[in-house]
C-alpha cells in the first residue's frame, strides 16, 4: 500500500570510482540554491550506528567477514538509516539524496559475493520496510576506469574495493540489470562523461520529477512518494 509523503527520494549508484558523491553534491547545490529543503547522505552510514557499521564492514583487520555477515551489516545499516533519517525527512517534505543504497547490496552482496539477487533484495525489503527511491541515478562505470579514478593520488582501497576486477564486473551488470528492469526509475549515465555534461542531465531530470510530485512549485504539497505497493 503506498503512503502520502511530500518529499523526494534520489539515489546515486554505481561502481567504486564513478564520481556518486562529486554528482551528488552538484545536484544538492542546485536543489538548495532553489529554495528546496535537502538532505545529503550516504551509506554505509548517516546514524551513528550505521557509521560504526561502516568501519566495521569497511576497514582491512576485522579478520574475515562472510558474505552473509557483509549483507546483514549493510542491511543493519540501511535500516537504521531508513526508519531515523530518510523516513523522517521525506514526511517533512525534504529531497533526500544517498550515496548508495538497495542496489549497491544487490550488486556488491548479491552478484559480487554471490548470494543473488533474490535474497539480498528481500532481506533489503525487510529492513526498509519497503522504502524504494523515486529515482536511482546510476553512474556506469568500466572497472580499469574506476579503479584509476579511485587510486589518483589515494593508494588506499576499502575491503571491498580492494576486490579484483572481475568482482567490479559482475557488480556493473548487476547495477546495468536492475535499471534495464525497472528503467522509468532510472536514470543510467556513463561515468566518463565529463562532470558539466553529468550534473545537467541528472538536474534536468530531476527538475521533471519534481514537477511532476508538484514539489517545484509547492514544497510543502502531499505528494505520492518513496513507496512501493
Ligand atoms: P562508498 O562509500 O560509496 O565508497 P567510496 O565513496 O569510496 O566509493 O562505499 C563503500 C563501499 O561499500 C563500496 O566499495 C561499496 C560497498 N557497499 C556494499 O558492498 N554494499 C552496500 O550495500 C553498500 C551500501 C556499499
Amino acid at each position: 500500500m503506498s503512503i502520502k509523503s511530500p518529499g523526494l527520494f534520489i539515489a546515486f549508484e554505481g561502481g567504486d570510482g564513478a564520481g556518486k558523491s562529486t554528482q551528488a553534491a552538484r545536484l544538492s547545490d542546485a536543489l538548495e540554491s532553489r529554495g528546496l529543503s535537502v538532505l545529503r547522505t550516504r551509506e554505509p552510514g548517516g546514524t551513528p550506528i550505521g557509521e560504526k557499521l561502516r568501519s566495521l564492514v569497511l576497514d582491512h583487520g576485522h579478520g574475515i567477514i562472510d558474505p552473509r555477515t557483509e549483507a546483514l551489516m549493510f542491511a543493519a545499516a540501511r535500516a537504521a538509516h531508513a526508519s531515523q533519517v530518510i523516513r523522517p525527512a521525506l514526511s517533512d517534505g525534504t529531497v533526500v539524496i544517498t550515496d548508495r543504497y538497495i542496489d549497491s547490496s544487490v550488486a556488491y552482496q548479491g552478484a559480487g559475493r554471490g548470494l543473488g539477487a533474490e535474497g539480498v533484495l528481500s532481506l533489503n525489503e525487510w529492513a526498509t520496510e519497503g522504502l524504494h527511491p523515486d529515482l536511482t541515478v546510476l553512474l556506469d562505470v568500466e572497472p580499469s576506469d574506476g579503479r584509476q579514478r579511485r587510486t589518483v593520488g589515494d593508494a588506499t582501497e576499502d575491503r571491498l574495493e580492494s576486490e579484483p576486477d572481475d568482482f567490479h564486473s559482475a557488480i556493473r551488470h548487476a547495477f546495468l540489470d536492475l535499471a534495464a528492469a525497472a528503467p522509468s526509475s532510472y536514470l543510467v549515465l556513463p561515468a566518463s562523461a565529463d562532470i558539466e555534461t553529468l550534473a545537467g542531465r541528472i538536474l534536468e531530470r530531476v527538475e521533471s520529477l519534481l514537477l511532476s510530485h508538484g514539489a517545484a512549485a509547492s514544497p510543502q504539497g502531499e505528494t505520492v512518494s518513496g513507496e512501493r505497493s
